[in-house]
């Protein structure tokens, strides 16, 4: 008798995470933790839009140097503004004509304790960590829908979103928010084979690592991070590959630390 929980029926994972023929979307696409996603995804075979904040234009052309020129396309784009996120994602389809990967890296933080928090970083925690990651999820999803063929969103969320950390509250309220709003949109979006998940890392050795955690201050915080250290960029990026590949297509909704145990309990 056949049994339809045959323990010998696969799925069909690719082991490989062969990502030829897809198109990759990431924002703050030429920050650290982007950088080294980039290069991840385009070794599995991914072509890739990179969306940069105008005030990186200089950035351009380094970054150019280092890729083949027809798997990335690089693409002006302010997360926070709606109008610029449209444009961008009607670039990204007349370019590639596709997309099936939306990484949400852009992000932006600005420490001060609650009582001294300004009301602007508060707006622009909550605007380049929250909204853009909306708007661009949105845009995205939209047009995977219209496709019909699934897709993958993949935020990155922070530790900081899970446990409190002094003088973070706006970043924390966004990046808390994030989770939420990734939890909303796997619900609705499942139907449509969208998968939607965030990673929390810890302190990464990036630029924006270093403005918040340099210093003795981060030597402090390494001693209660378990394994002893800050995650390196290719760490978050070698995540991002695996949500970005069919072996995730039964995760959709989770939060994945990333973060040497920081959080354990
Ligand atoms: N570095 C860390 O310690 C750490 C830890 C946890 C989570 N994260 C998250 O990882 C992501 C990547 O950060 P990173 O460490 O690579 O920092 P990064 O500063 O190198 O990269 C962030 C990028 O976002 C871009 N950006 C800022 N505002 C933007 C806007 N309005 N529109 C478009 N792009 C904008 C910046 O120009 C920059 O290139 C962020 O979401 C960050 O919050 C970082």
């Amino acid at each position: 008798m056949s049994s339809e929980y045959d323990v010998n029926l696969r799925y069909g994972v690719d082991s490989k995470g062969d990502l030829s023929n897809k198109v990759a979307v990431v924002t703050g696409g030429l920050g650290g933790i982007a950088m080294a996603s980039n290069q991840m995804l385009l070794e599995k075979g991914a072509r890739l839009a990179l969306l940069y904040p105008a005030f990186e234009q200089s950035k351009v052309n380094d970054v150019a140097g280092q890729f083949a020129a027809d798997s990335v396309h690089f693409i002006e784009c302010d997360v926070t503004d709606p109008q610029s996120v449209n444009n961008a994602f009607a670039e990204v389809i007349s370019h590639y004509g596709q997309i099936d990967i939306l990484v949400n890296c852009a992000g932006y933080v600005m420490l001060q304790p609650v009582l001294e928090t300004d009301f602007d970083e508060w707006q622009k925690q909550l605007a380049v960590n929250l909204t853009g990651p909306f708007l661009c999820s949105q845009a995205a999803a939209k047009l995977m829908i219209e496709a019909g063929k699934g897709g993958k969103i993949i935020n990155i969320a922070s530790q900081a979103a899970s446990v409190a950390i002094d003088n973070h509250v706006a970043y924390t309220s966004a990046k808390a928010g994030l989770l939420g709003m990734t939890k909303v949109m796997a619900k609705e979006f499942a139907p449509h084979k969208i998968n939607v998940n965030t990673l929390s890392p810890t302190v990464v050795l990036t630029p924006m690592g270093e403005k918040a955690w340099r210093g003795e201050k981060g030597e402090a915080m390494k001693k209660l991070i378990p394994l002893g250290r800050f995650a390196y960029t290719d760490e978050i990026a070698a995540a991002v590959l695996f949500f970005a590949g069919n072996g995730s297509d039964m995760i959709t909704g989770a939060d994945l630390m990333i973060d040497g145990g920081f959080t354990i309990w």
